[in-house]
């Protein structure tokens, strides 16, 4: 088999449907792109209408096939109403990446309820009721793979995230759940956990002298982690070469857990 054939054989998701949250973020508009050139076609859904027009024009100038559909996860008609849309205009459903998500950074005791309601109910409660509609098209399909996209936060806590790690942790115990109870249907789920990733959104950190050098100093790869690094873990996910991966966390932080940068030591490789 020559070698193209090969990695088509395993990583190539032609005939499958994606359903993707937060498609028109930063890390999520670069996840679509590299899923609808594996083959997907992307449902590409976000509160951000006119950005998932712009980026679904994009796949198709590539001659990708994406399909815009307007979500807002904090509220259940239409987040029924998106997965409905997204199933009848394909007939099935086969990968859900929950990757809407928003954060504010303040100490625990500045939080007041509201930031903490809005930041549980769009990255916690939002991805449950995201899965819960979408989970029933891959029972009848017998087959399907969820994508939660996580945090590093869920092991290494930045000061001021603590309700932002507390909905990432809750991600990962979702995503262990699931795998345990629908490995009978043959459904399986895994987490992503990005470290510290440069997207417009976290471009003033990386523009900050301080908070740059703090960060570098806790990532091996000595520099900042970028949307692109995150699709080759999301192809491997959504394809059947990870059939038998479930309940699993993926950290993309170049080193950041393990570590981080040595202190210095008298002798070199
Ligand atoms: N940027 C990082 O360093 C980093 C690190 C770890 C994890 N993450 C996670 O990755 C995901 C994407 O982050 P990003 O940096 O691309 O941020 P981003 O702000 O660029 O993207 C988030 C997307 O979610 C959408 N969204 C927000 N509220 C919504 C709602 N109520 N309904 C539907 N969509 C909604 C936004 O419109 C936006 O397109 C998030 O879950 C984030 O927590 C990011």
């Amino acid at each position: 088999m020559a070698i193209a054939e090969y990695l088509k054989h395993m990583f190539s998701l032609e005939g499958k449907v994606v359903l993707f949250t937060g498609a028109a973020g930063g890390i999520g508009s670069e996840l679509c792109r590299g899923l609808a050139r594996a083959g997907a076609a992307v449902a590409l859904c976000d509160v951000n209408k006119e950005q998932l027009e712009k980026l679904q024009a994009e796949i198709e100038k590539e001659e990708g096939k994406a399909s815009s559909h307007v979500i807002n996860v904090l509220d259940k008609d239409s987040v029924v109403s998106c997965v409905k849309e997204v199933g009848d205009r394909y007939g099935h459903i086969d990968v859900l990446v929950n990757c809407a998500g928003i954060n504010k950074r303040e100490g625990f005791m500045d939080v007041k309820e509201e930031t903490y309601d809005r930041i549980m109910a769009i990255n916690l409660k939002g991805a449950f009721i995201v899965t819960q509609e979408v989970a029933p098209y891959m029972k009848k399909q017998n087959k399907g793979s969820i994508i939660n996209i996580g945090s590093h936060n869920t092991g290494w806590v930045l000061g001021g995230c603590s309700i932002y790690a507390a909905t990432k942790s809750g991600l990962y115990a979702f995503t262990k759940a699931q795998s345990v109870e629908w490995a009978k249907y043959n459904i399986k789920s895994n987490c992503i956990s990005p470290g510290h990733i440069q997207t417009p959104l976290t471009t003033v950190t990386w523009e900050h002298p301080e908070r740059s050098k703090y960060l570098l100093d806790r990532i091996a790869m000595n520099r900042p982690g970028y949307p692109a690094d995150i699709v080759g873990v999301c192809i491997l996910l959504a394809s059947d070469a990870s059939d038998y991966i479930t309940g699993c966390e993926y950290r993309v932080d170049g080193g950041c857990i393990s570590g981080g940068q040595p202190w210095p030591y008298d002798t070199e490789f």
